[in-house]
């Protein structure tokens, strides 16, 4: 079955301007990790699309991991997270770029940056694909940012509701109906 799109609402942000955002993102982080060989950790599952892009867009030598945090919303004390998932690389003395999809209430990215300092890496900074600040209720700022958007579900580019529409190649606001009637 082909994805439905009369369960979209509108595109947020096209294929045409998450590529040149990546672009520039990838440049700038070239000129910030130039010889600190960083480590790109992806949040999966929703960044993976995004770290694809970007680290090719990166000109310089780095590692890549990815970790698996639990489910949006299982976790809401700030500081905690489970992770279903570890990175096998080994972070003490690594500088440590987590990437992510997007940044809601921002209590995932907190928590595990917070865990990853812990974890005696040299430096951890955050990069998103999407910021929504209306939502947040943690202080937390990303490092690095593609596109701040309204207060919208959105999917695509690695961002599913209910594990669909991840393939999709823009990012897009689903129809209110889709998630109302669950
Ligand atoms: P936070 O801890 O509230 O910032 O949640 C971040 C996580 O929630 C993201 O990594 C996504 O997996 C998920 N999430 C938040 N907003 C959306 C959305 O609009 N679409 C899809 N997933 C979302």
């Amino acid at each position: 079955m082909r994805n439905d799109r009369n369960d979209l609402e509108k595109v947020i942000v096209s294929e045409a301007e998450i590529g040149q955002r990546v672009k520039e993102l990838g440049e700038r982080l070239t000129g910030e990790y130039e010889g600190r060989n960083p480590v790109v950790l992806g949040i999966l599952k929703g960044a993976n699309v995004f770290v694809a892009d970007l680290v090719r867009a990166m000109d310089i030598e780095l590692q890549i991991d990815f970790i698996m945090l639990a489910s949006y919303g299982a976790s809401d004390t700030p500081g905690e997270v489970r992770v279903k998932m570890d990175c096998e690389t080994e972070l003490a003395g690594r500088h440590v770029l987590v990437v992510d999809d997007i940044v809601d209430t921002g209590q995932t990215l907190k928590a595990l940056m917070e865990l990853l300092r812990m974890r005696g890496a040299a430096s951890v900074r955050s990069c998103v694909l999407l910021d929504k600040p209306s939502r947040r209720t943690v202080e937390l700022e990303p490092d690095y940012k593609g596109f701040e958007i309204e207060d919208a579900f959105v999917v695509g580019y690695g961002l599913d509701y209910a594990e669909r529409f991840r393939n999709l190649r823009e990012v897009c606001a689903i129809k209110k109906r889709v998630y109302a009637v669950e």
